[in-house]
């Protein structure tokens, strides 16, 4: 009797312990641009709740520069501070070494997805991350300002030029005093490279360091492209748009006063919110070209989630990576979120499709996006892009020229690029 009393014990503490070894709690660091915090603790909880474990959000800076910083701190030191992060698509080289194979877990899903974001994934045999959502860069137009002054959505930039002048003068002199006619990101950061990139493709410029390798960017057509920004700042755009980022050039948008916008899709739920005051009044177009013989130009952006190789629960972060990039989960986001999904199919999703009339409209601008310079930089890149800024946002603030800054820039990635050779 006493032994059974004590096997039993045995058993009950056994099964104890087992069940508090199961419970863990798992770190996910997501950014919190616009909606993006309140979808990822959203999804993250409910698989917490169905799995019975529990998540912690660490809330990482806002600034994709600043947010890369971080983790590379974190993962550098071999840290399992962090279980699971949001990694943009232009760092799988950058942190792969430090990230999980999610191969293991995905039970073949990774198919269902484009494939081109799987391959961005893929470091050697290893999927380091899984597509979350897809980015491309927007214009995003006031209808009701544009019809009221007699504009045509612009084709070309110095179209947009001209009519955010002449809206933004005559908004003016109609007594909104606030009324700015172009708001984009102009702080030194990866959103100015992506900006930039747009600016210089749409000329015919190129992508700053060509996929052999070539580093492209010191020609006449980037030179114009620069030189066209630059004269935006202080005359459609107002001199604070050079520390801007995403959510800054939306809070200027949001609240009535601005007639264009760049930015990426997450933009458009929020602009459509119940409280919002342009509700019904914004129009999504494909950014200008840079001429007649220009091209429209979207940068390719986009976001996956990864596991630390130094998590203590690997296992259980993959689950919760699995989850939060599902289709159910990627669906709600589109609808509520206006984040593009990763995943083929849900394009055709009617109300995916309702809630967001662009991401039917402006199909090619998402397939025909242009990419930034990771595959000939690889883990360069980021040096690639922080001297690319650096040289943009000289330029944009009036403190060198655009053939002076791109000289500059042309030396020093050929010389980080050992010839053009990368290796
Ligand atoms: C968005 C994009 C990302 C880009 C960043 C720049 O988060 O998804 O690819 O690097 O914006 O700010």
């Amino acid at each position: 009797m006493k032994r059974t009393a004590l096997t039993l014990a045995a058993a009950c503490a056994a099964l104890f312990a087992t069940t508090v070894a199961q419970a863990a709690t798992i770190k996910v660091s997501c950014s919190g641009v616009g909606q993006e915090l309140e979808f990822c603790k959203g999804a993250a909880d409910a698989w917490a709740k169905k799995t019975g474990n529990e998540v912690q959000i660490v809330t990482p800076p806002n600034d994709a520069s600043e947010r890369l910083a971080l983790f590379q701190q974190v993962l550098s030191a071999g840290s399992d501070k962090i279980d699971v992060f949001q990694v943009d698509v232009v760092w799988p080289g950058l942190l792969g070494s430090h990230l999980l194979d999610l191969k293991p877990y995905t039970k073949g899903v990774e198919k269902e997805h484009f494939a081109s974001f799987i391959g961005n994934n893929t470091n050697g045999a290893k999927l380091v991350a899984m597509p979350w959502f897809a980015n491309a860069g927007l214009l995003f137009y006031r209808k009701d300002l544009l019809q009221k002054h007699g504009q045509k959505v612009p084709t070309t930039w110095d179209e947009l030029s001209a009519s955010a002048k002449k809206v933004q003068d005559a908004e003016r002199a109609g007594g909104n005093d606030k009324m700015w006619g172009y708001v984009w990101q102009g702080r030194a950061y990866e959103g100015l490279t992506c900006n930039a990139l747009e600016w210089v493709a749409s000329f015919g410029g190129g992508s700053i360091v060509e996929p052999d390798g070539k580093v492209s960017v010191k020609n006449p057509k980037a030179a114009k492209a620069l030189q066209t920004a630059a004269s935006w700042v202080g005359a459609i755009s107002p001199t604070a748009v050079l520390n801007y980022a995403e959510e800054e050039s939306r809070g200027v948008f949001q609240a009535g006063n601005a007639v264009f916008m760049r930015n990426w899709p997450y933009a458009w739920s929020l602009a459509q919110g119940q409280d919002s005051v342009i509700k019904d009044k914004v129009g999504v177009a494909v950014l200008p070209k840079g001429g007649a013989d220009g091209r429209n130009a979207a940068t390719l952006g986009g976001e996956a989630l990864a596991v630390s190789k130094y998590s203590k629960n690997a296992a259980l972060a993959a689950d919760l990576v699995m989850h939060m990039t599902s289709a159910a989960v990627q669906k709600d986001r589109a609808i509520r979120g206006s984040f593009n999904p990763t995943i083929t199919a849900l394009y055709k999703d009617p109300e995916i499709v309702k809630a967001n009339p662009f991401m039917g409209e402006l199909e090619g601008t998402f397939t025909s996006a242009v990419a930034r310079p990771t595959t000939a930089s690889g883990a360069r890149y980021n040096q690639v892009s922080n001297q690319f800024w650096n040289a943009t946002h000289e330029v944009l603030s009036g403190k060198a020229k655009p053939d002076e800054a791109l000289s500059r820039l042309d030396q020093s990635l050929t010389k980080l690029s050992k010839g053009g050779k990368w290796n």
